[in-house]
């Protein structure tokens, strides 16, 4: 069993390999070896990638793939998408491929406002707090102005500040909510210093204000710190065309397809348990692209999950429709995107990726993005209300158990050949090459 260590982190990465192995491996050589495999000969590169995290040890590899012709506003991208799951690049590049040819995606910008908030206990009269909130307002600006300065050259900077009662929520608590333009950046460093500075602001003035008592004057700071939630930084992406239009290679009964496939959207529609997957289906686009773009999944995961719940019932993203024999097919999803600042600036591949889709600001990157999660939700409708998932699925899954079989050139032939007519399964995959080996 393990032993805690104190001071960790004070280790060299040498030391810290060393302690793991000897703790976790029978053969600590063997697992040092595979750790030390996947570092950069480039020390500088390795330097840089060991120094975004704190205790690194190594790198962990993703694939980068590329999902060509997606039409977007009449342009055309080819978006990269860093990714594990076998089949979702090839999902993205069939579903845009095959609405390029049917007018492409048009994509709208709802909204780009971001927001933060500071958290605070105020025992006293509500009044009393809202005077005090008004007659220090401006303070709020003019103190940060030091850190709004660059943003407001850019364009951006804070929108507003309201004081908001929380106390039917919970006793004593009070916000601060702020509304922020970040423009190309994410804003959560500008956001945060600017709410802690809010924070300062509100505590220094309070204790200097002759119209609180004593208890009043003590104003308790819980927290300051940006949300991940933004119902009003949201792009549209919508995809449309007749219903005989839809005809393709696996879609010989447009008619037929459409309204299954409307049907489909609507089970997500009402059905919390189908959602989510309908919803992850979507994300494993979107995440994708966030992550070969050096965005924070994390935030944009939160953020749009909580979303799709914004009417109390978790629903679905995306929504379609049959109406005048016009199929449309569209999704509204909140993004907090940069393309400006933090790793854009410092990974190597987020800024090829930047460059393959050719320098986008962040409101074309929300709209390539929200143009990829549609795709991806289409493919998998598509899939799933024809041939059925597992069939696209497992022909990519056998490129996976071919390697965990390190199969030879001839064996790949085989089997793909075999399964070009045969039900592809995990265990009907593992018997051929185990056949073939006897
Ligand atoms: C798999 O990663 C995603 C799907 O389950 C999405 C869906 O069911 O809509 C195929």
């Amino acid at each position: 069993m393990s032993q805690a260590i104190s001071g960790f982190s004070k280790l060299s990465k040498e030391e810290k390999i060393n302690w793991i192995a000897k703790e976790y491996f029978s053969n600590g050589k063997e697992a040092i070896s595979i750790i030390k495999q996947y570092w950069n000969n480039d020390e500088k590169l390795q330097q840089l990638h060991d120094e975004f995290i704190e205790n690194t040890i190594s790198n962990f590899y993703l694939p980068m793939g590329i999902a060509p012709n997606f039409l977007i506003n009449g342009k055309y991208y080819s978006v990269p998408m860093v990714i594990e799951e076998s089949s979702v690049v090839a999902a993205a590049a069939k579903a845009a491929k095959f609405w390029s040819t049917r007018g492409g995606f048009k994509t709208t910008i709802l909204g780009t406002e971001k927001i933060g908030q500071v958290h605070f206990l105020y025992k006293g009269d509500f009044k009393k707090l809202n005077a005090f909130f008004l007659s220090i307002k401006p303070k709020f600006f003019t103190e940060t102005e030091s850190i709004t300065k660059n943003m407001q050259k850019r364009g951006g900077g804070i929108l507003d500040i309201e004081l908001v009662d929380k106390t039917h929520d919970l006793e004593n608590y009070f916000q601060l909510h702020a509304t922020f333009e970040t423009k190309d950046s994410m804003g959560a460093n500008f956001i945060n210093s600017c709410l802690e500075q809010f924070a300062k602001t509100l505590t220094n003035e309070a204790q200097n204000n002759d119209d609180f008592n004593q208890e009043e004057k003590n104003i308790t700071i819980v927290m300051s710190i940006l949300s991940n939630y933004v119902p009003n930084c949201i792009v549209r992406a919508e995809v449309s065309c007749k219903v005989e239009d839809l005809v393709e290679k696996k879609i010989d009964n447009p008619n037929e397809f459409a309204d299954k496939f409307v049907q489909a959207v609507k089970i997500a529609e009402v059905e919390p348990y189908r959602a989510v997957t309908h919803n992850k289906g979507i994300m494993n686009g979107i995440d994708s692209v966030v992550l070969a773009t050096g965005n924070d999944f994390r935030a944009v995961e939160a953020g749009v999950h909580a979303y799709a719940s914004k009417n109390g019932k978790y629903s679905s993203l995306s929504h379609a429709k049959i109406e005048n024999g016009i199929f449309t097919f569209w999704m509204e999803i909140p993004l907090a995107l940069g393309t400006v600042g933090g790793l854009t600036s410092l990974h190597p591949l987020v800024k090829i990726a930047l460059e393959i889709l050719e320098k986008p600001s962040a409101q074309e990157l929300m709209q390539i993005i929200a143009a990829t999660g549609l795709a991806q939700n289409f493919a998998a409708l598509r899939s799933l209300t024809t041939t059925g998932i597992q069939e696209g699925h497992m022909k990519m899954h056998i490129n996976n158990i071919l390697n965990q079989y390190q199969a030879t050139k001839e064996e790949r032939i085989v089997v793909a050949k075999h399964f070009e007519n045969n039900t592809i399964s995990h265990a009907s995959v593992v018997e051929l090459i185990e056949n073939l080996r006897k």
